[in-house]
């Protein structure tokens, strides 16, 4: 559907210029968007990203207190008529503060053809779900097709997450390890998703416990102005897979330099960032690809079993558009939502 018909389609539930569709986080959660149509809604954000089918200038930030941020992050995907921008925070000492979360924001979606605003919702829930569906959709193309053992460092909401989306990509997954430095955040995970995932789940002792008995790992715990490295290079061995959701913060760069095959998801959010003063030892130079290139076909993936592979998805924009479509699309058919004037 081109953007106009797109437009007529909104427009005959949504008065566009005089009103927008203001959803909630459990409005967002009750469009009942399950995990294999987020996978293929990520999917296609990342393979339009891949072949140079958007327009996502790097994030540009502000940084009120230490180790904090905001984010503006505004993308275009016309192939799918997803235009906004998330406005993401990231405030890690939130839960022991104010007792509330570490990630919070909201997400624009726009009218393409006019540019009015047709909706503003919670972006919490969209940034949960798309951020480990990009990890999975990572391990089906990087790690080793028959890997049987996944470790999850941070057991938050993106632990939570990663662990629910990890096994619709890695199919013989049989033994999930999890490690954070909070016990009673590994014992609540284990005990909500036991239950609905085949794989054992087994609490993690220690880092290198985790690091020496997984060979596909993902990482999303804090992220640090200054990296406090917990994994030591040497732990590490050929054939692993390493999903880093938290920049350089938690992983040796020794690690990323030496990798097979270095990937990011966006080159120029990472050459960014550098600029800003993350990666204070350099941004490996060693890039081979940018996650949607490789999820796309255009570069290859894993190509041998004793590859070491290092991918870093720090977040792209595009994922939050095309999600953000998918729920004012589906909102917008079952009623959810509150409508405001402009
Ligand atoms: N790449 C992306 O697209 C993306 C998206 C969302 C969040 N993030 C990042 O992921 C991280 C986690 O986000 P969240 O919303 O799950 O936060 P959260 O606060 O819900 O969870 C973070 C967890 O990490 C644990 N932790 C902190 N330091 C640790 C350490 N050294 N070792 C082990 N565990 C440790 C904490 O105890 C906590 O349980 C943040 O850094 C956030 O910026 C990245």
């Amino acid at each position: 559907m081109d953007s106009l018909a797109y437009r007529e389609t909104i427009g005959k539930k949504l008065a566009i210029g005089k009103e927008v569709l203001y959803l909630t986080k459990e409005e967002c959660m009750s469009t009942g968007l399950d995990t294999k149509e987020i996978i293929s809604i990520t999917r296609s954000a990342l393979e339009a990203h891949g072949k140079k089918e958007t327009e996502m200038p790097a994030k540009i930030g502000i940084h009120p207190l230490k180790n904090t941020f905001f984010h503006a992050m505004p993308a275009l995907v016309p192939g799918q008529n997803a235009c906004g921008m998330k406005w993401v925070e990231c405030f890690p000492q939130n839960p022991a503060r104010f007792n509330l979360a570490q990630t919070s924001g909201l997400l624009i979606f726009n009218d393409m053809e006019s540019g009015f605003p047709l909706a503003i919702m919670d972006a919490i829930w969209i940034t949960a779900k798309r951020t480990p569906a990009v990890s999975a959709l990572s391990a089906r193309h990087l790690a080793n097709p028959d890997a049987e053992t996944f470790g999850m460092f941070g057991c938050g909401v993106q632990g939570v997450e990663h662990v629910r989306f990890m096994p619709h990509e890695m199919k013989k997954l049989k033994k999930i390890y999890v490690y954070d430095i909070s016990p009673s955040r590994m014992d609540s995970l284990i005990e909500e998703l036991q239950p609905e995932i085949g794989a054992e789940i087994i609490k993690g002792s220690s880092v290198e416990q985790v690091v020496k008995s997984c060979e596909v790992l993902a990482s999303a715990t804090v992220i640090l102005e200054k990296p406090d490295p917990q994994v030591k290079d040497e732990w590490l061995q050929k054939g692993q897979t390493l999903l880093i959701c938290d920049l350089d913060s938690f992983w040796e760069i020794e690690t990323m330099r030496r990798a097979d095959k270095f990937i990011v998801d966006d080159i120029g959010q990472h050459r960014h960032f550098e600029e800003a003063g993350y990666y204070p030892y350099g941004m490996p130079e060693n890039i081979y690809a940018e996650t949607g290139e490789v999820v796309a076909g255009i570069k290859a993936g894993r190509e041998r079993k004793d590859e070491l592979i290092v991918a870093s998805n720090i977040g792209m924009a595009v994922e939050d558009v095309v999600m953000a479509r998918a729920v004012l699309d589906r909102a917008l058919e079952m009623g959810l939502g509150v409508k405001l004037p402009l």
